[in-house]
């Protein structure tokens, strides 16, 4: 296998990822995400935000799914496959810091300090960035997951109950939701140390203090020098951006909702983006006729983990599986301890999101 792929050219890999897209036909799915480069988009079956890419990995009833993202979105889609689907990620190192900021045992003691403070029931809402055992948690005290596209409509739907919801592991997706429902004076946090800032009794949200290393690189001044040089600039940031910049944008949204901004956007428009930087540079490769400007050229190296040669090479994996029976590289295992809780709170987040379309 490594001869067939040693000195092959890009162009080469993606007429050999064609081949093999065309030989599978239905059996093979490749899911990417946005942020991955323009070629392995352009070999997606769907690309998307991590909610649409969950929602049609759960649809699809393809044999082998080939997620081009990170782990945590890749092991959502092997949470949520039947029993007899397999889900490869083109190198399995592809992680991400955020969803290493918390687990399940940080999570039930701060769960545990914030109950007691608390005369309200406390609902756990997870960021869709996170693995199964902190999603599993959350789907033991009947919480839902949430993406970056739809956190406001979950987090909603547990104050209208009247309970106050505990939101983790992003800080700025949950102070930029709690800003959208008005409720931003009525927040509370929490960190590892179990170090509360506020008054819990008294607070709608309370929010872990993680945060994406990619994101926070993005200021006011990124933004008031777009302004100062562009007069009718629009602003988008994604919402894992700080509180301070997305008080300054026009529009906060997930990488689907920017993408269907920008391409939606009047032929000439000028946009400011604050998201990962080779989405941002395709964005404006793909759509000439608009001036399409990084706040900042800020790169999520974990993403960019997954090159065209990988991606052969897990699909090939597939093949020499089932002529050889050697391991898929890299398949994600079954997530025996963590699946039932996990798969449940996945399931409430497509359940609250499609049943109010
Ligand atoms: P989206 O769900 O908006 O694609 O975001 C995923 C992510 O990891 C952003 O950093
Ligand atoms: Fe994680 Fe940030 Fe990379 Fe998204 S951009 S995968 S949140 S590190």
């Amino acid at each position: 296998m490594k001869n067939l792929f040693s000195n092959m050219t890009d162009e080469q890999y993606i007429e050999y990822i064609r081949r093999q897209k065309k030989e599978f036909g239905k059996s093979l799915i490749i899911l990417a995400h946005h942020y991955q480069n323009s070629e392995i988009v352009k070999l997606g079956d769907v690309v998307g935000d991590s909610y649409k890419l969950a929602v049609e990995g759960n649809r699809s009833e393809a044999e082998f799914i080939v997620f081009c993202g990170v782990r945590f979105m890749a092991e959502g889609a092997k949470i949520l496959a039947n029993p007899n689907q397999k889900v490869l990620i083109p190198d399995i190192t592809a992680g991400c810091p955020m969803a290493d900021m918390i687990n399940i045992d940080l999570a039930q003691k701060a769960y545990d300090v914030l109950s007691e403070r608390s005369d309200k029931k406390i609902r756990p809402v997870v960021y869709i960035n996170s693995y199964a055992d902190i999603k599993h948690f959350c789907g033991t005290l009947d919480g839902s997951v949430c993406a970056s596209s739809n956190a406001k409509k979950i987090v909603e739907y547990y104050l209208n109950k009247g309970e106050s919801v505990f939101f983790f592991p992003d800080y700025n997706l949950g102070v930029n939701t709690a800003t959208l429902l008005n409720i931003d004076n009525e927040t509370a946090s929490i960190n590892k140390n179990l170090q509360i800032k506020g008054d819990v009794s008294n607070s709608k949200m309370i929010l872990w203090d993680g945060y994406c290393h990619v994101h926070k690189t993005f200021t006011v001044s990124d933004i008031e020098n777009l302004k100062r040089r562009y007069d009718n600039i629009k602003i988008l940031v994604h919402p894992e951006c700080s509180k301070a910049t997305a008080e300054l944008s026009d529009i906060i949204g997930s990488t689907e909702q920017i993408y269907e901004a920008v391409k939606n956007a009047e032929s000439g428009s000028i946009m400011g983006i604050g998201t990962e930087g080779s989405f941002v540079e395709r964005l404006s490769k793909e759509f000439p006729d608009k001036t399409i400007l990084h706040l900042r050229d800020s790169r999520c190296p974990n993403m960019l983990k997954i090159t065209l040669k990988k991606l052969a090479h897990s699909i090939q994996s597939i093949i020499d599986n089932q002529n050889a029976g050697t391991p898929y590289k890299f398949e994600i295992p079954e997530i025996a301890l963590y699946k039932e809780g996990a798969k449940k709170t996945l399931n409430k987040m497509i359940e609250i999101v499609e049943g109010g379309k």
